[in-house]
């Protein structure tokens, strides 16, 4: 039996691959090694948090262009992150509460795992950037928006970095798996652009949006993006990294 899990368990584990197949497909031959240290028949493959998701697919094409250094995201998190019935409603409405339970120690963490690399015998190296995390419950229900300043490896144009977001065409957009939408990742020209209630579900839900590159006078770069927790962050991602994975031939 194969477990493609969207809880928490497991992510970190240095034998389970932490997967987002726009970003690290390589990571799912960890399953070759998983199999073999816990004698299982099956296999378990875990997808990120929420919140990792979409930050780090908008990271990965600027990691391998220009290299990344340091990213401090503030998170602005849905209602529906929470599960059903979530919270009551007189703590969420007309309210923001800066506090999700270790969910800022799951970014900072995921998000290196996902950025770093696996190989076989050392396993799993977490890449070395820098993250810093500050997350926050808002009253929407669908769509986590994320506003993220980024210090990148070297220094580069605006028009360098779009061009990277917007030539970014991963694997399972070449192989034009069944769940990925057609682009990975948009950005939208307007200034209030993306939107959580207007562009949460782009590529039915599994592209993430960004928008809003400026310049950041501390580290470099400021940018908005937006993915929707419940499909590209839990079961439209867990759906995609099964069909990579049959793709692959490791099922
Ligand atoms: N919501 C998101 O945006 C999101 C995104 C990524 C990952 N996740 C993760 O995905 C997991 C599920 O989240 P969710 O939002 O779907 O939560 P949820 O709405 O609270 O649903 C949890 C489900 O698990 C079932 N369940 C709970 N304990 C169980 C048990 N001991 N045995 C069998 N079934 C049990 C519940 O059944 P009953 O209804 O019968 O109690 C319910 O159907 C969590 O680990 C969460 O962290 C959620």
């Amino acid at each position: 039996m194969a477990v493609f899990s969207n809880a928490r368990n497991y992510r970190m584990a240095a034998d389970v691959p932490l997967l987002i197949p726009e970003v690290n497909a390589d990571h799912a031959a960890a399953l070759v090694q998983q199999r073999k240290l816990r004698q299982w028949p099956g296999c378990i493959v875990t997808n990120a948090n929420c919140s990792a998701t979409p930050l780090v697919m908008a990271l990965k094409p600027l990691q391998q262009t220009f290299g990344l250094r340091k990213v401090l995201v503030t998170t602005l998190q849905a209602i529906s992150g929470a599960g059903y019935p979530g919270l009551p409603s007189y703590d969420i409405l007309d309210n923001v509460i800066p506090y999700i339970g270790g969910e800022e120690e799951k970014l900072e963490s995921e998000t290196r795992k996902m950025l770093g690399s696996w190989e076989e015998g050392p396993g799993f190296t977490a890449a070395p950037i820098a993250v810093s995390a500050q997350c926050n419950r808002v009253a929407t229900r669908e769509g986590h928006l994320e506003c993220a300043s980024i210090e990148l490896g070297r220094d580069v144009e605006p028009e360098e970095i779009i061009a990277a977001w917007q030539n970014f065409t991963p694997e399972p957009q070449q192989l034009c798996l069944p769940s990925a939408p057609a682009s990975a990742l948009l950005y939208r020209p307007e200034v209030d652009r993306p939107q959580t209630l207007h562009d949460r579900d782009a590529g039915r839900g599994m592209t993430v949006m960004l928008g809003r590159l400026r310049r950041c006078p501390i580290l470099g770069y400021k940018f908005v993006l937006l993915g929707h927790n419940t499909i590209r962050g839990a079961a439209g991602g867990s759906l995609l990294n099964a069909e990579l994975c049959v793709h692959k031939g490791l099922l």
